[in-house]
């Protein structure tokens, strides 16, 4: 059995057709040069693979929900609209990414596309998180050789 179905990547209305309803989002993406977005555990537990899922909240604005892209099958993205670290530079670096870089955030980057997104979905709204929201919040993305104070500072 195949599915076929449009969601937004990107920005970008995508037509996904004859693919497997267990390919995931995580598979997808990288088979499509996505490839930021990286595959860890590829079960749930490392984060590496984390992208953002567009919502609304409870007044209407768009905000952004981090997923774990290994976890979700691709067909259960019908209609949604997903943001990857591709999609989060507009011609220039983020001030996520920026802040990144500025505060040695970052070393072999393996977890660093996920980290962002992780980060964007607590800091959207100008919110201003303390620390230890910061280091709440990116609990579920594993970091094996920056160390998270750095990742905190940025
Ligand atoms: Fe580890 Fe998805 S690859 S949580
Ligand atoms: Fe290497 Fe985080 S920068 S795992």
């Amino acid at each position: 059995m195949t599915s076929t179905f449009d969601f937004t990547l990107n920005g970008q209305r995508v037509q996904v057709e004859n693919i497997s309803p267990n390919t995931t989002l995580l598979e997808y993406l990288r088979a499509n040069k996505l490839t930021g977005t990286k595959e860890g555990c590829a079960e749930g537990d490392c984060g590496a693979c984390s992208v953002a899922m567009v919502e609304q909240n409870s007044n209407g604005k768009n905000c952004f929900r981090a997923i774990n892209s290994c976890l979700v099958p691709l067909p259960l993205l019908a209609g949604r609209n997903v943001v990857t670290v591709e999609g989060v530079a507009n011609g220039e670096l983020h001030a996520t990414q920026r802040a990144m870089v500025e505060n040695f955030g970052s070393q072999c980057g393996y977890c660093t596309p996920g980290m962002l997104l992780t980060a964007q979905e607590l800091l959207a709204d100008g919110n201003t998180p303390s620390r230890e929201e910061i280091r709440e919040h990116i609990s579920g993305n594993y970091c094996r050789c920056t160390g998270y104070h750095a990742i905190v500072d940025a």
